[in-house]
């Protein structure tokens, strides 16, 4: 049985108030009972702190888009693992398509960032996809699995169970293009076939793989129904509480 999980992402936007006061309308409607589902944000790192604050004691944890893989030193304008655990953070989005697309990102270097995270006590959401010409080319599969070779190198069983994947095709993403349930599935089942191969079956049937691109409170349940879709890792649909949590509910009551 895998515990649903349901990620915002909020990538670059929001301000202070608006970051803060969405934080305490999510505090106040996701209490911490409510074992059915994870729910988390991650705000941008200006206001981490603060949406950890106002998250406080609610049902929903604290996470960051990204961090550096080196140890604290001279690395001007980058953010250290122990930075974000210190301030709250529990999850890291790892390899997300917008890092590897606009600041050339590498499965290399996501696997480095990675090791380091799960080192420093941060959980992560480690994010694949292919492009739309990678589909249209059916690539889909290989690109899916040289993904996660390259980018959980050097992860061990007991690492890998410290990690969730997302699933986020590159033309779902802010299209308001959603892959079909069938898509959807068909990658997300082939994702885990892959850990199941290359590591102990129990941490591949254990394994979160969430679904993302384009989920809106109208799409959800579907994607949620699918037996491996285990979540959602939401854009834009989370900088918005009447958008998130319909999102959040309908995880609350798929069948799993
Ligand atoms: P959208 O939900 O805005 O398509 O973004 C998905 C995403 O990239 C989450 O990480």
């Amino acid at each position: 049985m895998r515990r649903l999980f349901v990620a915002g992402n909020w990538k670059m936007n929001l301000l202070q108030t608006s970051a803060t006061g969405l934080a305490a309308q999510l505090a106040a409607a996701i209490s911490a009972e409510i074992p059915a589902v994870e729910v988390a944000v991650c705000p941008p790192f200006p206001y981490l702190a603060a949406v950890g604050a106002a998250l406080a004691g609610s049902g929903v944890s604290l996470g960051a888009q990204n961090a550096s893989q080196e140890k604290p030193g001279a690395f001007t304008g980058e953010v250290a693992v122990e930075m974000l655990a210190d301030i709250g953070c529990r999850w890291v989005i790892l390899g997300h398509s917008e890092r590897r697309q606009f600041y050339g990102e590498t499965d290399e270097l996501v696997s480095r960032k990675a090791l380091a995270a799960l080192a420093g006590g941060l959980d992560v959401i480690l994010c694949v996809g292919e492009s739309l010409s990678q589909r249209q080319a059916g690539q889909t599969e290989t690109v899916l699995d040289a993904q996660l070779l390259g980018s959980l190198r050097g992860l061990t069983d007991a690492a890998l169970r410290r990690v969730v994947i997302a699933y986020e095709p590159v033309w779902a993403i802010g299209t308001g293009v959603t892959a079909t349930t069938e898509q959807a599935e068909s990658a997300q089942k082939h994702l885990r076939n892959w850990l199941e191969k290359h590591y102990n079956p129990s941490v591949a049937q254990a394994m979160r793989i969430l679904y993302g691109g384009s989920v809106k409170a109208q799409n959800a349940a579907a994607l949620l129904a699918q037996p491996n879709v285990d979540g959602a890792l939401v854009g834009g649909a989370s900088l918005k509480i009447e958008d998130f949590l319909p999102i959040v509910q309908a995880a609350q009551m798929a069948k799993k």
